[in-house]
């Protein structure tokens, strides 16, 4: 019988400290046979898990277009686990399991405009999307990043932020800046709300539950059609594949049936977003 819960050891081979409290972590496959043939797809997760410390889901946030040489997840430290997997040092051995989810389908992306739009911590599983499309692996006419953050200390991904901004039509905005900062202030749905969205975007969004409320309402009045608005949602997790049933949204499983859902299919769900 299938072992639901048979890991895999993962080396970490490089480590960028992202913000205060959140770390990238290049993985590698100690199997080096598993790393060649580890194929996954944009949106999906893995479980990570330490020896007596327990397993917890984290985005995948490298791209298959990145190649098959590692895998990456930005991790913030917010308890126990994902603490003692901040502490890692390269050379360190974790166990992974997964891919896990059904990912992004980017087939349906492809000849529209996309909109990305992430909050705080949220941003992660959006990441391997603008790799994507940088990579040109989603071909679509026009992308806009809409990246809502508290401050400069905690965005994410700032190293890439150049090569998004020549890609895109890049806007950050935060929400108490130092007094430095020349982008824009506030909430992420008044940048929304100031630009033009064309009612045939496609648009994904992952953020806190509180901002979905507010984001879609905004896209509505842009007219942009319920069938192409895109959420990740979060649950607690244990199985990852659709077992245990900790993650049931309604009549779906977050972990095997999401974690991404076409808006129009979950909107009447109670207690989904
Ligand atoms: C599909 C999916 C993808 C995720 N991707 C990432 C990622 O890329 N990077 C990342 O840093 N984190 C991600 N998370 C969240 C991550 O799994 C939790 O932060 C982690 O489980 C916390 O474990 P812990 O033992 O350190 O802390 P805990 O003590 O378990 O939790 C600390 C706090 O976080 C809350 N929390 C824990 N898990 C969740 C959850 N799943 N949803 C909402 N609140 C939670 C707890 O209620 C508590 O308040 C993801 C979660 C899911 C379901
Ligand atoms: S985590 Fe077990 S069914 Fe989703």
């Amino acid at each position: 019988m299938e072992n639901v819960y048979q890991t895999q050891k993962a080396r970490i081979v490089s480590i960028n400290r992202e913000s205060l409290d959140t770390m990238l972590f290049r993985f590698k496959f100690v199997d080096k046979k598993l790393q060649r043939n580890f194929a996954y797809l944009s949106g999906q997760f893995m479980q990570i898990g330490l020896a007596s410390w327990g397993e917890c889901p984290i985005s995948i946030c490298s791209s298959p277009s990145d190649g098959k040489e590692f895998f990456e997840l930005a991790i913030r430290d917010v308890g126990p686990l994902t603490h003692k997997l901040n502490s890692l040092g390269v050379g360190d051995v974790a166990d992974v399991r997964g891919p896990y989810g059904n990912g992004f389908d980017v087939d349906k992306f492809i000849d529209k405009p996309l909109v990305i739009i992430g909050g705080g911590c949220g941003f992660v599983p959006l990441r391997p999307l603008i790799i994507d499309y940088v990579n040109g692996r989603i071909k679509n006419n026009k992308l806009q990043i809409f990246y809502g953050c508290l401050n400069e200390q905690t965005l994410l991904f700032k190293k890439e932020h150049p090569l998004w901004n020549r890609n895109s039509e890049f806007v950050i905005s935060l929400e108490k800046p130092s007094d430095k900062w020349k982008g824009e202030k506030g909430l992420i749905t008044a940048s929304i709300i100031k630009r033009d969205i064309d009612p045939k975007s496609v648009v994904v969004i992952v953020g806190p539950p509180v901002m979905y409320k507010f984001v879609i309402a905004e896209l509505l009045k842009k007219k942009i059609k319920p069938e192409n608005i895109y959420v990740s949602l979060e649950r607690k997790m244990y199985c990852g594949k659709g077992v245990c049933q900790h993650c049931a949204i309604g009549p779906y499983y977050v972990c095997k049936d999401g974690p991404v859902f076409c808006w129009k299919n979950i909107k009447d769900i109670p207690g989904a977003l």
